[in-house]
């Protein structure tokens, strides 16, 4: 086990460069199993998830073989043997039910436990099975198994009752090499979803519309060979990361590597705070604030405010004057950590299980708290550079699958963070 020992109050400045999405790559390596031949991938971040999606595709009799840096991955799927999942492995990753469209595609069934993840809130399967059945797929359940067949998924037109970022990307690989035409209506646009049409339609698919609510996938046999490599795209809710921790710690940090574009309501959001910030092709610099004002932040699907983005922009509020509000509208469990910023010194009151009011600016101080989920994990790291004194979080395993050597990252910003090897917490 491990955990970060953080001094509050120093002063940061320089620049740092965003890792490749965390989870476009989580999503264009199970693509790699309807892809013939050898698939190379650049950009990928070195985080705990990614390997998990690796060791799930060897799992099942996939190869891939990395750098020595672990940025580039040669992925090839020609020999997979079987298409049910490892249950150890499902369990520790959401994201490994995005090898359920591409196996049910290329093999007429694939097995699965109900994915595991992070903590925050119900996380049901319902829209996926509800899609794969629309498609033809048989589902057969069991004590948090599915049990999903097709011979052959045939295309059909899906309205989607709610946005789900996972369950369009999914459909869509499933929708790629069945029979006709799938139309998928309120499909999620997250940049993502474009990376990874853009990927598939590379190889041969023909996908139109991917960053829109509606896409329409026309099947074909099967897809080609093609050597030209595929590089991830910078992580936004890394970079948005990066920009909450110079904002609430009154840093000058520059962002590079970055997609600004992808950023525009995030930003938009820091604006109104009173964070001064210069765009630049692919990359943004941070400004110290003269005064960071309270705003109000609803949470939304893409192109709205990223719920990922929600707790690091929390703790900037507690430093912002004036009363905020944050409602998160997309998953219910998303604000418990508040509690953690609470035991800090921030004055927030959570109104219900999606809205927290914060009075600012508060005076944080450090604390021994442990670290829930990835997102709010980072924003207890944040909290713990704003805050007087010593903070020590455990569980940073949480914060490790999603932030490729963070404590490194930041030391180069000249942050006092300690990882510890720990027996106990
Ligand atoms: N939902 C259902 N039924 C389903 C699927 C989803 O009711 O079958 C609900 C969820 O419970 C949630 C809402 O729909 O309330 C939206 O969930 P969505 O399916 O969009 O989330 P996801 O695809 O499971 C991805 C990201 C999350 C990110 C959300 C929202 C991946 C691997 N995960 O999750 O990322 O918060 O979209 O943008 O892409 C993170 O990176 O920390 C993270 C949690």
């Amino acid at each position: 086990m491990q955990k970060f020992i953080i001094a509050g109050r120093k002063p940061l400045s320089g620049h740092i460069a965003v890792s490749g999405d965390k989870n476009t790559a989580l999503k264009i390596i199970p693509a790699c199993v309807l892809v013939p031949g050898t698939t190379r991938l650049t950009n990928v971040p070195v985080i705990e998830d990614v390997g998990v999606m690796i060791e799930l595709l060897k799992g099942i009799g996939g190869t891939a073989v990395s750098s020595d840096d672990q940025h580039t991955w040669e992925i090839s799927t020609k020999n997979i043997t079987t298409s049910t999942l490892p249950e150890k492995l499902v369990t520790r990753a959401r994201a490994s039910s995005m090898f359920a469209g591409p196996l049910l595609a290329r093999f007429g069934e694939v097995h699965l436990r109900h994915p595991g993840g992070d903590v925050i809130g119900e996380r049901p399967l319902d829209l996926l099975l509800e899609g794969l059945t629309a498609m033809g797929a048989q589902v057969t359940q069991g004590d948090r198994t599915y049990h999903i067949k097709a011979k052959r998924l045939r295309g059909a037109k899906f309205v989607f009752r709610r946005v789900s970022v996972t369950v369009t990307e999914n459909l869509l690989l499933a929708a790629v090499l069945a029979d006709g035409v799938t139309e998928l209506s309120n499909a999620a646009m997250e940049p993502g979803v474009i990376a990874l049409a853009e990927f598939l339609n590379q190889r041969g698919a023909k996908i139109q519309g991917a960053g829109s609510p509606t896409i329409k996938i026309t099947g074909v046999k099967h897809l080609t060979e093609k050597s030209a490599e595929f590089a991830i795209i910078p992580d936004r809710i890394e970079a948005g990361t990066f920009a909450c921790l110079a904002a609430a710690t009154h840093s000058p940090i520059e962002i590079t590597n970055c997609e600004p574009a992808h950023m525009d309501v995030f930003i938009k959001h820091l604006e109104l705070a009173g964070v001064s910030i210069k765009r630049g092709a692919a990359s943004l610099s941070i400004r110290p604030a003269k005064k960071l004002r309270a705003i109000e932040v609803v949470t939304h699907e893409y192109p709205g405010f990223a719920t990922d983005y929600q707790a690091p922009m929390t703790v900037l509020l507690t430093q912002a004057e004036g009363v905020s509000l944050v409602h998160e509208t997309i998953f219910e469990g998303r604000l418990f950590y508040t509690d953690k910023l609470k035991q800090m010194g921030a004055r927030i009151i959570m109104a219900d299980p999606h809205r927290v009011i914060i009075n600012g600016p508060s005076n944080l101080r450090g604390r021994k708290i442990i670290s829930p989920d990835i997102r709010a994990g980072i924003a207890l790291v944040i909290a713990g550079f704003v805050a007087e004194g010593t903070t020590t979080i455990g569980n940073i395993y949480q914060i490790d699958r999603g932030y490729e050597k963070i404590d490194e990252r930041l030391r180069g910003l000249g942050a006092d963070i300690q990882r510890v090897e720990t027996d106990y917490f």
